[in-house]
């Protein structure tokens, strides 16, 4: 990769993520002693208006199109960032790969199983290709905190992990139906497929692999308006509550993780908390300043401390020690994680890198089996899931 010049982006799918990159890319000044910034080269997009809001605010903007090949066929993009709804992910991921571009793809990273299985296929074609996933919470400077504190191993034998990410936005039954709330469009896992690589991404980086679960799968609303107002089937997974078991090192401990639409009062809210013999800690997106810590010692008085912590994520902004970090800090944060990969490889400025197509291959089985447990009332191993489809 040559370093000499900035990263030249084309991003397909100009829609709500889409934007944030765009913003992001803007940001890019916020970080101190960190390589140039991207260059958002083209845009496409199907919605003439998502387009003009591109070549509004992007200045480095050269082409926009309605065609994706027409993007893919571009010389001068390196790399591609696409948010695009969940059916469409295995087609243009494969092209984009196949085009030579390297990827920071959106998750669920394909609708289903078989359409993951495809992506990693054409992944494994092309090795020479940075392959991420966006996922961009852990870069909240307390979540952060606990994986350094992982990585030092602090916690001693871990007792049990909750991990979660809940919004409320659905609890409206007036909300009108779109792509995220059809099963043909945003698939069968429904809430999990939206929001789960985000709750398992760190588990899983950390080793924390389930092998099996037992799910409770919740459809709460099942009918929204149309845009007409028509009333139509609305046959997506609200809620997902996974009770998994995973095993690392001879250590057996449950892992609970939920994914939920509906869940009264939350609108963001992505949250990590880890039980330890030596050690716990404990973080949410709802306190973006807290970190809430237990360093055990016998005979001592158990107290959980709370640190107020300041903006200090994986790369130094001029906003360290001081101010408080949000969403858009974390996908800037990401992008410089991708970035940062893709110049330096395995000697990352930091050790925090993107979601990668293992641990979505990972998500998606977890999620198939979930879909299987809440079929049959049981315990589903993971393993079961294994055989290539
Ligand atoms: N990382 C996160 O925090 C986060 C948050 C929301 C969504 N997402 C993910 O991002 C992806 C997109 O979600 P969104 O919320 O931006 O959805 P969105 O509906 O706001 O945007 C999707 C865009 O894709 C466009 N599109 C549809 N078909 C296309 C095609 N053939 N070619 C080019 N563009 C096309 C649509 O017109 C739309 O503008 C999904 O995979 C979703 O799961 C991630």
């Amino acid at each position: 990769m040559n370093t000499d010049r900035r990263i030249r982006f084309g991003v397909i799918g100009c829609g709500l993520m889409g934007r944030h990159f765009a913003i992001a890319a803007k940001q890019w000044g916020m970080l101190r002693d960190f390589m140039d910034g991207p260059q958002i080269v083209a845009a496409c997009d199907i919605v003439p208006d998502n387009l003009a809001w591109f070549k509004s605010n992007v200045e480095t903007l050269v082409e926009t199109t309605r065609d994706y090949r027409a993007l893919l066929a571009r010389e001068d993009i390196d790399a591609v960032y696409c948010a695009v709804p969940h059916n469409l992910h295995a087609e243009i991921y494969i092209d984009t790969i196949k085009a030579g571009k390297h990827l920071l793809a959106e998750k669920p990273f394909g609708i289903d199983l078989p359409a993951n299985r495809r992506i990693m296929a054409t992944v494994a074609e092309h090795p020479q290709l940075l392959v991420r996933i966006s996922s961009e919470f852990p870069f909240f400077p307390g979540a952060q905190r606990i994986a350094a504190a992982v990585r030092e191993g602090r916690f001693g034998t871990i007792i049990e992990v909750r991990s979660g990410f809940l919004h409320s936005s659905d609890l409206d039954p007036r909300r009108p139906i779109n792509w995220k709330r059809k099963a043909l469009t945003n698939g069968e896992y429904g809430c999990m497929g939206d929001l789960g690589l985000h709750a398992v991404h760190m588990p899983f980086r950390f080793g924390w692999r389930p092998v099996n679960v037992r799910a409770l799968l919740s459809n709460i609303v099942r009918e929204r308006p149309d845009e007409k107002g028509v009333m139509v089937p609305c046959d997506t997974w609200d809620n997902a509550v996974l009770a998994t078991e995973v095993e690392t090192a001879g250590n057996r401990f449950p892992m609970l993780i939920e994914t939920k639409r509906i869940a009264p009062g939350e609108t963001n809210t992505w949250y990590l908390t880890v039980f330890g013999t030596l050690y716990s800690a404990s973080f949410s997106t709802k306190y973006p300043r807290t970190l809430w810590t237990l360093a055990y010692q016998s005979d001592a008085e158990q107290a959980w401390q709370r640190t107020d912590l300041g903006y200090h994520s994986a790369y130094p902004t001029v906003a360290d020690g001081i101010f408080e970090f949000g969403f858009t800090d974390a996908i800037l944060q990401m992008w410089a994680a991708f970035i940062d990969e893709l110049i330096h490889g395995a000697s990352m400025l930091q050790p925090f890198r993107c979601a990668t197509p293992e641990e979505a291959e990972v998500s998606h089985r977890l999620f198939s089996a979930a879909l299987e447990s809440q079929r049959s009332g049981q315990v589903v191993e993971l393993a079961s899931m294994e055989t290539p489809v």
